[in-house]
């Protein structure tokens, strides 16, 4: 291979995988801080769990047949022999974590808030990356229909509060075990019918996973599902009356929904509600809009996760937000953000002696909660004062020989040129009073 290929390949993260550079860094953590002040007054612990898990952990519980078990997985082998997985979402291993850390015995529900990278293998495209970010919440040992409110409420929140507005929601009730075996039947002999008109990811669908027919982007199939007949019709009563709360709790609550009555997810181990969060845009006014708008947070209820895992009844419901997609959303659409406190002064040093006490000033600066930059490795005046001025900052303060001796320090205003010598203990001070 030559040596440019090479280094072509070098130097390009892996495809699917970016960089966060710092202007889209204050978009994530404006994400975060907000996504975090919300989940905490509601209650929501804070949990971490490994990036790495055990591959049965997803292929028990997201579904043999899901996309993500069957292709998207990124599995590996350790030295020691163990099959391991970078873990597509974070669902299975809070469960996972509830269950090995005996959870049960804390007070219940159990209500987390999580966050970091995920990873799935799909094809990259807008807003789909290979390695992504989510914030999530779950509540475990909920059986009651104010768990999908409160995460489906909170979720709208942050997204609100971070200037995403108007925003949708689409719900939609997948019945639980019994209701659902009816209504697949259904769709099963409604497709049948049409078996030879559906694109040829469907025709694996028919056989594979019949409610995933539902999530087919392809226009011809798009048609086709217009005709389906609709879960909802084969609720069993207890599951329409839980979904009836829910939406009673949407009312009450002032979440603008929309009942969407074809959407199915792509993780198996959903029951009754299941939803996700669009910006709305009057283009987008459709059950089929996600070909054009991509979903901002999912989720829904879980009743049935738990036993797959470990043979135990734990309803749950939980939800996540999409940060990468939120964030490529926030800076297409200019929205602001709180500014990051980004250093006005840059601390310049010459000769030993004023090396030396470097350290020192920029800790009083620190204490103040006065940010600076500098860049200490550098010796001369001239280079110095270049990058200063190449980073737009307004002030230098300048420590020469004569300074560091006479524990003094030069400030020179940038733009004017015009500078004071102050002494040290009244730097921080002076300063503060100049950048107010
Ligand atoms: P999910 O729908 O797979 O659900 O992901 C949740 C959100 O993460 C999506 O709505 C989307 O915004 C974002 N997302 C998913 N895949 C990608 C990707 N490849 N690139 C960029 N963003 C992506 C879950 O993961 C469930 N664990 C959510 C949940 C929590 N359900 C119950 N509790």
């Amino acid at each position: 291979m030559g040596r440019k290929n090479k280094s072509k390949i070098i130097l390009q993260t892996p495809k699917g995988m970016h960089d966060i550079l710092p202007k889209e860094y204050a978009f994530y953590k404006a994400v975060y801080d907000k996504a975090e002040e919300i989940a905490n007054y509601y209650g929501f612990m804070p949990i971490v769990t490994p990036h790495l898990e055990k591959t049965e952990l997803f292929s028990a519980s997201l579904g043999n047949t899901s996309d993500i078990v069957e292709k998207q997985m990124y599995t590996l082998k350790t030295r020691g022999g163990d099959k391991l997985v970078l873990r597509p979402e974070g669902t299975a291993p809070i469960m996972r974590s509830y269950i090995e850390n005996g959870m049960h015995a804390w007070p219940q529900p159990v209500m987390f808030q999580y966050s970091g990278s995920f990873f799935r293998h799909e094809k990259p495209q807008k807003g789909r990356f290979r390695e992504f970010q989510q914030f999530g919440l779950e509540i475990i040992a909920e059986e009651k229909p104010v768990a999908e409110a409160i995460i489906i409420k909170v979720l709208s929140l942050i997204l609100e509060e971070l200037n995403i507005r108007p925003i949708i929601v689409h719900v939609n009730s997948l019945g639980d075990k019994e209701c659902r075996g009816l209504y697949r039947k259904e769709l099963i002999a409604y497709y049948r019918k049409k078996i030879n008109q559906v694109c040829k990811n469907c025709k694996k669908r028919y056989e594979r996973n019949p409610l995933r027919l539902l999530d087919c982007k392809e226009e011809k199939c798009i048609e086709i599902k217009g005709g389906a007949p609709q879960m909802l019709d084969y609720l069993c009563s207890n599951c329409k009356q839980h979904f009836k709360e829910v939406l009673e709790f949407m009312d009450s609550g002032d979440i603008p929904y929309f009942l969407n009555a074809h959407l199915v997810r792509g993780l198996d181990y959903y029951s009754r509600t299941v939803f996700e969060i669009f910006e709305e845009r009057p283009e987008y006014q459709n059950e089929n809009n996600n070909g054009s708008s991509l979903a901002l947070a999912a989720g829904g209820r879980y009743d049935y996760l738990a036993h797959a895992l470990s043979n135990k009844n734990l309803p749950a419901a939980g939800g996540a937000l999409g940060v990468d997609r939120i964030v490529q959303l926030m800076m297409e659409r200019e929205i602001t953000i709180k500014a990051v406190k980004t250093p006005k002064i840059f601390f310049i040093q010459l000769g030993t002696a004023a090396k030396y006490k470097s350290l020192k000033i920029i800790e009083m600066f620190r204490k103040a909660h006065i940010p600076i930059m500098q860049s200490i490795s550098k010796d001369t005046l001239k280079s110095q004062l270049r990058i200063a001025s190449k980073l737009n900052m307004a002030y230098a303060l300048i420590l020469g020989q004569k300074e560091a001796l006479e524990n003094s320090i030069i400030v020179k205003d940038m733009d004017s040129g015009t500078q004071d010598t102050i002494a040290i203990e009244k730097v921080v001070e002076y300063i503060k009073h100049k950048t107010l």
